[in-house]
This record gives structure tokens, C-alpha cells and sequence, in this order.
């Protein structure tokens, strides 16, 4: 469907001048593969979220696998992670022949993984979690990360809905102004178009641990010694070492993403600002829940998210803002409901089933007006019991 057959599309792109300007400067450079821009993109994003080492890939789903493999967690190796996810973490679990394990989420309102679950779920095989901070509202990473640590884990971060969000614990167990990012071993961040920070494709991989950086870099470009921007600046040998992929980046969309990033904040603040006003609208009908509407901390507000009770009333609230013109989606399904995954058992995450049975997931993005919330709100509050 073309984004103009909807009034109100469920995001939309949000660039200018700037990002059209630097991705026409690396044109003129005349170098497209991974050069000078994705290193300096790197150097900004790992300064930006306050984390030593950021290595850009293709995609968050090249970063997950990529983690998976540089923490060992692989072979008939068990990776703990949420139930109520993108299907990303879990295909890329069986890409490295790991089993995913999936717990569940702690309730409706707060759907990311529960700490106690993990807890559950952890058994002699378990080399790592993944944990999925879900429409950029931080997981319960204090708890999380005590007992990674208790048991000897990696804890591995998917943070695509969460760029730019802070840490929040009661107990200030983390440094001030922690973004999220900086509590695991590996964090992994996605920039394809639905995102904060969009430019088509993309991911970046962020880690405070030394020992992964040679071996992340490696593997992105074959496995090689000498990168693709080495020896075009002069080095004539390269030798393997690991296994590798091509999971490279580029300088176009690292040109744009440098820009994007700059612009974040204000981006996020821009989202901050709408989802409360979403919030409290909604806080004036009881029929739909709200995920997070009580939630104190901070967000990179990503999505805004409505339960239904079932799946009935689901498709009622979704008729009701289709035939306005409203496009809505499903973040997510509940991965063991999908066809891939149904070995595993839904009963087992009954929270992350509800949820993924009952969720609708409405517009949120920087271009979108007061008004326009309002307009959707008031479409929500007046969504028929019935079809008849
Ligand atoms: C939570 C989550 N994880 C992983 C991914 C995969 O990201 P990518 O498309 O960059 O591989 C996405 C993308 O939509 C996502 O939302």
C-alpha cells in the first residue's frame, strides 16, 4: 500500500537538506564502501551513548547475529529472550544453531522481559540473554544484569526501539545519564526507515568490551586482517582469520545516519511530547489498554501501543481507524504463535500471547500534529462495540 493511500501514515521519513547534502558529498567523493564516513559515524555514535566501541553493520539483524557469535553463544548453546519480540533475535538465534528460550514480559502495560523468567528459564546450556526494549522503554536492566552476572551470562541488549533512551533504577545502580546501550555486552541498534534514526538499512553494534572489537570487525568483512578501507589507503596483504560474512556498512547512509544523529535528541523529544499527549487522551477510556501509561522513566518513544481484550476487539479498533484513513501495524506477534516458531508454546508465555493477540500499534512519528492525536484519539474513544 503507498504511503499516500493513508490520511495519517503510521511513519514517515523525517530528513532535509542536510542528509541530501551529505550523501550527495560522498557521490562526488567518488568512495561508496566502507570508508572515513562510517568510522567517524562510528566515533559519534559510541561518544554519543557513552560506550567505548561502536562497529556499524548491515543491518541489527547482522548485529545480533555477529553478538551471538562473538559472546559463544552458539553450537546447541541456549539464548534466553523475550517472547513478545521482533523475530529477529530469535532467527538469528537458530542461524547460529542456538536454541532460543523464550520468557515472558512482565504484564501488559510493561511488555519487556521479566526478570523473574529469565531467572526460570535459565538452565546448565543458557550462554546468553537477549533482551528487547520494546517501543524504546528500557527493560528492568539493574535486575537484569545482576543476574547475567550471578550466573555468568552475556547479557546482550537488542536496543532497536531504543536509541537515545537513559537507564532508569530507583537504586541508582547506574552512573547518571546511562543510555541504553551501556549496561551489557553487546548492544544492538537497527536504522532501517521505520526508526529514530532511519537512513534505509543499517545497524550498529556497541560494546565497552575490548576483547569483541577485533573479532566483531573481523567477522563483518570475511573474517579479513585488512579491511576494504586498509588496503585501498595502501595495504597489500590480507590474511583470514575467523569465519566472516559480509556485514559491511556504507558511506552514503553513514554520511546520513551522522546527521540523524545529531538530530535525535530533539527527535526524541519531539515523540516524548506526543506519546504523553496520546496518554493522556487515552487515559480518558478504560476499553483499550496503554502500554507504559504509567511508566516513570525515561523512553525513546518509538511506538505507541494499545491492548485490546481479543483479538475481536482488536480487529473492531482496527477497522474503525483503517476506513478513517489511520494505518495501524502489529508489534508483534508473540513468536511462539508464528508458524517457524510453533514448536515452542505460547501457554508457556501467556502475557507476551495476550499482548501479541491484542495489540495495535498507532501512528507516532516527529511530523505528526497535536491535532492529528487528537483526531486518532477521539477515532479510538468512538470505536463501535460491534460490527452489527
Ligand atoms: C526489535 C527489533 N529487533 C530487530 C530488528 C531487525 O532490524 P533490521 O531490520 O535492521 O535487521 C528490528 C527491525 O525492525 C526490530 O524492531
Amino acid at each position: 500500500m503507498p504511503t499516500s493511500y493513508w490520511k495519517i501514515p503510521l511513519f514517515d521519513l523525517d530528513y532535509g537538506e542536510e542528509e541530501i547534502e551529505a550523501a550527495t558529498q560522498v557521490l562526488r567523493s567518488r568512495w561508496l564502501s566502507m570508508g572515513p564516513q562510517v568510522e567517524a559515524f562510528e566515533k559519534e555514535f559510541a561518544t554519543a551513548m557513552g560506550v567505548r566501541h561502536a562497529i556499524a553493520v548491515s543491518s541489527a539483524s547482522s548485529a545480533l547475529y555477529l553478538s551471538l557469535l562473538a559472546v559463544g553463544a552458539r553450537d546447541g548453546a541456549e539464548v534466553v529472550q523475550p517472547a513478545m519480540n521482533f523475530v529477529a533475535a530469535a532467527n538469528m538465534t537458530r542461524a547460529v544453531r542456538a536454541v532460543p528460550i523464550f520468557a515472558d514480559i512482565l504484564s501488559l502495560e510493561e511488555p519487556t522481559i521479566s526478570p523473574e523468567e529469565i531467572r526460570r528459564k535459565i538452565t546448565a546450556k543458557t550462554k546468553a540473554v537477549v533482551v528487547m526494549h520494546y517501543a524504546g522503554y528500557p527493560c528492568r536492566m539493574a535486575e537484569i544484569s545482576a543476574i547475567c552476572r550471578e550466573h555468568q551470562i552475556s547479557l546482550i541488549e537488542d536496543a532497536c526501539h531504543a536509541i537515545g533512551a537513559q537507564y532508569q533504577d530507583s537504586q541508582k545502580r547506574f552512573p547518571h545519564g546511562r543510555f541504553v546501550g551501556g549496561c551489557s555486552d553487546v548492544a544492538c541498534f537497527s536504522f532501517y526507515s521505520n526508526k529514530n534514526l532511519a537512513v534505509g538499512e543499517g545497524g550498529m553494534i556497541l560494546t565497552d568490551r575490548g576483547d569483541l572489537v577485533e573479532p566483531l570487525k573481523r567477522m563483518r568483512c570475511h573474517g579479513m586482517t585488512q579491511f576494504v578501507w586498509d588496503r585501498h589507503a595502501g595495504a597489500d596483504y590480507y590474511d583470514i582469520v575467523s569465519e566472516g560474512f559480509n556485514f559491511r556498512f556504507d558511506e552514503v547512509r553513514a554520511a546520513m545516519g551522522r546527521i540523524q544523529l545529531r538530530k535525535l535528541p530533539e527527535k526524541n523529544k519531539r515523540r516524548a511530547l506526543l506519546a504523553h499527549h496520546y496518554q493522556e487522551r487515552l487515559s480518558q477510556q478504560d476499553r483499550f489498554k496503554v502500554a507504559y501509561r504509567n511508566y516513570s522513566g525515561d523512553s525513546a518513544y518509538h511506538l505507541m501501543s494499545l491492548i485490546a481484550s481479543s483479538q475481536e476487539e482488536r480487529a473492531l479498533l482496527v477497522q474503525q481507524l483503517k476506513s478513517a484513513g489511520v494505518q495501524t501495524t502489529l508489534h508483534y506477534p508473540c513468536v511462539s504463535d508464528l508458524t517457524a516458531f510453533s514448536d515452542g508454546d505460547s501457554d508457556e508465555t501467556p502475557v507476551s500471547r495476550d499482548f501479541g493477540r491484542g495489540v495495535v500499534v498507532v501512528p507516532l512519528f516527529p511530523g505528526l500534529t497535536v491535532e492529528q492525536v487528537d483526531w486518532i484519539c477521539d477515532l479510538i474513544c468512538s470505536t463501535p462495540r460491534s460490527t452489527l
